[in-house]
């Protein structure tokens, strides 16, 4: 039997990647930052992203005293912005809760907010030498490769089973699992990867049970995708004495916690053309229908924005209502913005595309 954490060990040695701005990192806050923007975001992106909010907050206590806004702010253009909410509670938590110390167990870590076992895994095995396996989506599809489960490995009891059998894989000394956790991650994505694995250079092809028996292309099975869904809205850019109102979206849901334009639902146009919607201002809620009906069937629509998700890709149109005069709104939900500060806004990203076409550079005449 072939040692697994050893063979991946000297792998690393040589293959591993080096010249990430989160390695080699025993700084817990710094490790966590980084973990939670990997989850959902490309490295590319990450690196850039990672250093500038370590800039802006060097620590979890800066964190946990900023804003909301600040830190979304921050974060727009990263997605998943559950994300950046999470962060900012776990920072709040970590200061009140553990006087600003992150806790050292994985089983400590996996309740504070926004920590997956994953993830808690990485950060005390990266941190404190904690001896537990990662199993994100990289190590589920070499694991399920390397012994040859056919399982769907999204289902709860072949995940547990992975658990298991990756636990017993872990390194003896504690004070090797920094380098095997990172060794794990970077095989995963350069060696075992989804699509056209390195088989004929891999450390374990005498070993691999998918490749002895010719399954690699099957193994993780894969359980077939629904057709990504059409939605389309349309939303309002209303301008008033060079400035426009903004919109804060609700907690839950798409973009949530960020600001952005008066927007109606979206609407499911999957299996219809992509006509305008026939919307009035009443699709608006919120927003004054008495003082905007007019100004709403004269303005200006523009041409449909693409926007791809992960599993639907959204058609916007927007609409330009330009006003004599602002109007009140009592509610925190809405904020009238002097055009040239639309750049300091949490913007999700397609509107920050659009406003950084349309409106900036920042055109106050
Ligand atoms: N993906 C998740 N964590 C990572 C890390 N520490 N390095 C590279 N990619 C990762």
């Amino acid at each position: 039997m072939i040692d697994f954490p050893t063979t991946l060990l000297q792998w690393s040695k040589l293959h591993g990647r080096t010249g990430l701005p989160w390695q080699n990192q025993k700084d817990p806050y710094k490790v966590w930052l980084s973990e939670i923007m990997l989850q959902q975001t490309q490295v590319a992106t990450v690196k850039e992203r990672y250093t500038e909010f370590i800039q802006v907050f060097p620590t979890v206590q800066d964190l946990a005293r900023a804003s909301s806004d600040q830190v979304m702010a921050l974060w727009a253009g990263l997605g998943y912005y559950t994300r950046a909410r999470n962060l900012h509670a776990c920072a709040k938590m970590i200061e009140e809760q553990f006087a600003g110390r992150f806790p050292e167990s994985s089983a400590t870590l996996v309740t504070l907010p926004g920590i997956g076992m994953s993830t808690a895994a990485a950060i005390a095995s990266f941190c404190f030498g904690e001896r537990i396996s990662i199993l994100d989506a990289n190590v589920k599809r070499l694991l399920a490769r390397f012994m040859g489960i056919e399982d769907d490995v999204k289902k709860a009891s072949v995940h547990q089973d992975l658990w298991k059998k990756a636990q017993t894989l872990v390194p003896q000394k504690a004070e090797d699992m920094p380098k095997y956790t990172q060794a794990l991650m970077d095989f995963g994505a350069t060696v075992c990867t989804p699509k056209n694995p390195k088989c004929s250079n891999c450390v374990y092809q005498h070993s691999c049970q998918a490749l002895s028996q010719s399954k690699v292309s099957v193994i993780p099975y894969q359980v077939k995708k629904a057709k990504n869904k059409i939605v389309q809205s349309e939303m309002l850019f209303i301008l008033a004495n060079h400035q426009a109102l903004f919109e804060l979206r609700p907690e839950k849901g798409i973009w949530g916690g960020l600001w952005s334009l008066p927007e109606s639902n979206w609407v499911d146009t999957t299996n219809a053309p992509k006509e305008p919607l026939l919307l009035s201002i009443n699709d608006f809620l919120g927003l004054p229908s008495d003082l905007l009906e007019d100004p709403y069937k004269t303005a200006k629509l523009l041409a449909p924005r693409k926007h791809v998700f992960t599993h639907r890709t959204l058609y916007f149109q927007i609409r330009i209502i330009e006003l004599i005069e602002k109007f009140d709104l009592n509610s925190n939900q809405y904020q009238w913005v002097n055009i040239s500060d639309c750049e300091h806004l949490g913007l999700p990203t397609p509107i920050r595309q659009w406003v950084n076409d349309y409106v900036c550079p920042c055109d106050t005449t």
